[in-house]
């Protein structure tokens, strides 16, 4: 089968180096992919929110199964337009990914199917929005309604400080058109999960739950950044939870989608938050989240592609999916300096030996010689059967990773390994 996978990050590699575990796998092509995955995959330079481009690509290489990735083609209907010229994918279509596309329609889906989550109020004047927020419990979160490249979410400490986000949004209109609207939200407490689930539209299979490590420095302070590490399984998480989980959000959200003639294939994303009144959404993702798919698929003792499909086909009941016991740890590697200013063009050394378990995100091949090309460069990921046995291996395996103003966090799984131990 020749396969083609949109994307280039992390994510994309892992998803990559899984897929090739199914022997019926001849090839896979990576739109645009990075430089660091050049063993695993055909690299190809079109851009993945070139549809037209990627479709003609498609057609051209008789390409058998096509797996969008990110969130940008799947709100655009890069699934839609694979579909209409007979290429069967992993993803929704844009009608459904809209679940993560406007957070404004994410929030109006979970009030009428009364799923959990936080309470809001939608504006999409910034005179209303300043003057609700005379009087609105504080801290609140405000997030702009389309997607901002996971910037669009401010928790407000102060009142000032939510004004400002209002003024920056939707005045300066700093995230352009996706600041129209905005959502603004009560701010809740407790342990962040994220639970990635197949779905072909009728049933919902979690994953094994995972944990994201989203501040740029240790002790979770520094800046927002797109995940610097992640742990899977999340020790919060437990049996008793996820059964509430599949029974208030899993199942209804399918269910909803289903019911809005949004039926909704491929990887739902439930980013949850465990409050003291029970589990509630955070946020939809449409697709795979970055980087919990590195700790993730690298626990899944099932084949890949043969549950990607399933949930094209509408099989996923029929299909096993399961996971290993274990754990894992991916310890993300930056650029120092990052989510601001970095340099790249560093030579990049990756050991033989544990290739198999480095996603790398941001790599260029120059010459024949791997450089480093962006803030996230890669991400090292050890599964073991204890959660302890998973970080000692993830940090063993960074240390032998040579760049130039290498930075990571040295805490990556440590407040798990906490709530592990206090349980
Ligand atoms: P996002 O950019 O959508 O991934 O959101 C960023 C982060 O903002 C989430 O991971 C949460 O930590 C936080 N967040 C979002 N909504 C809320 C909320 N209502 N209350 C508290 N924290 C939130
Ligand atoms: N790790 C969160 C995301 O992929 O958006």
């Amino acid at each position: 089968m020749k396969i083609l996978v949109v994307g280039g990050g992390g994510r994309e590699h892992a998803i990559i180096k899984k897929l090739k575990e199914n022997k019926s796998v001849e090839k896979i092509f990576a739109l645009p992919g990075n430089g660091g995955m050049a063993e695993d995959a055909t690299l190809v330079d079109i851009g993945a929110k070139d549809i037209p481009a990627i479709v003609e690509f498609a057609k051209a290489n008789a390409i058998d199964y096509a797996v969008v990735a990110p969130d940008d083609p799947l709100v655009l209907g890069c699934v839609d337009a694979l579909e209409a010229v007979g290429i069967p994918c992993f993803g929704p279509r844009a009608n459904a990914a809209i679940i993560e596309g406007s957070k404004v329609f994410s929030k109006n889906l979970m009030k009428k199917y009364s799923i959990p989550t936080a309470r809001y109020e939608v504006f999409s004047s910034a005179d209303e929005a300043l003057k609700y927020l005379d009087t609105a419990p504080i801290p609140t979160v405000i997030k702009a309604d389309g997607l901002a490249l996971g910037k669009g979410v401010i928790i407000a400490m102060t009142r000032d400080e939510a004004r400002d986000a209002v003024k920056s949004i939707m005045q300066d209109k700093v995230f352009g058109k996706s600041g129209e609207n905005i959502v603004i939200e009560e701010f809740l407490e407790g342990p962040e999960v994220s639970v990635l689930s197949f779905t072909d539209g009728e049933v919902v299979v979690p994953m094994i739950s995972s944990q994201d490590h989203k501040r740029a420095h240790d002790g979770d302070t520094g800046l927002n950044t797109g995940g610097m590490g992640t742990v899977a399984p999340n020790p919060y998480y437990t049996d008793e939870i996820a059964d509430v989980c599949m029974e208030t959000i899993f199942l209804p959200t399918i269910r909803a989608m289903k019911a809005e003639g949004r039926t909704f294939r491929g990887c739902l994303y439930f980013g949850l938050m465990l409050t003291k009144d029970g589990p509630k959404v955070i946020e939809y993702n449409c697709r795979f989240g970055d980087p919990e798919t590195q700790v993730v698929l690298p626990l899944l003792k099932s084949d890949l592609l043969t549950v990607m499909q399933a949930t094209t086909n509408g099989t996923l009941k029929d299909t096993p999916v399961e996971f290993s016991l274990g754990s894992a740890c991916c310890v993300i590697m930056a650029s120092a300096g990052y989510p601001e200013a970095y340099e790249k063009g560093f030579t990049l050394t990756i050991p033989e030996d544990i290739k198999k378990n480095v996603f790398v995100a941001g790599a260029k091949l120059q010459d024949g010689v791997l450089k480093t090309n962006g803030g996230r460069v890669l991400g090292a990921t050890c599964t073991s059967d204890t959660l302890e046995g998973a970080i000692d291996g993830a940090y063993a395996m960074v240390r032998t990773i040579k760049f130039d103003n290498a930075y990571y966090r040295t805490d990556i799984g440590k407040r798990a390994l906490m709530a592990k131990e206090s349980k």
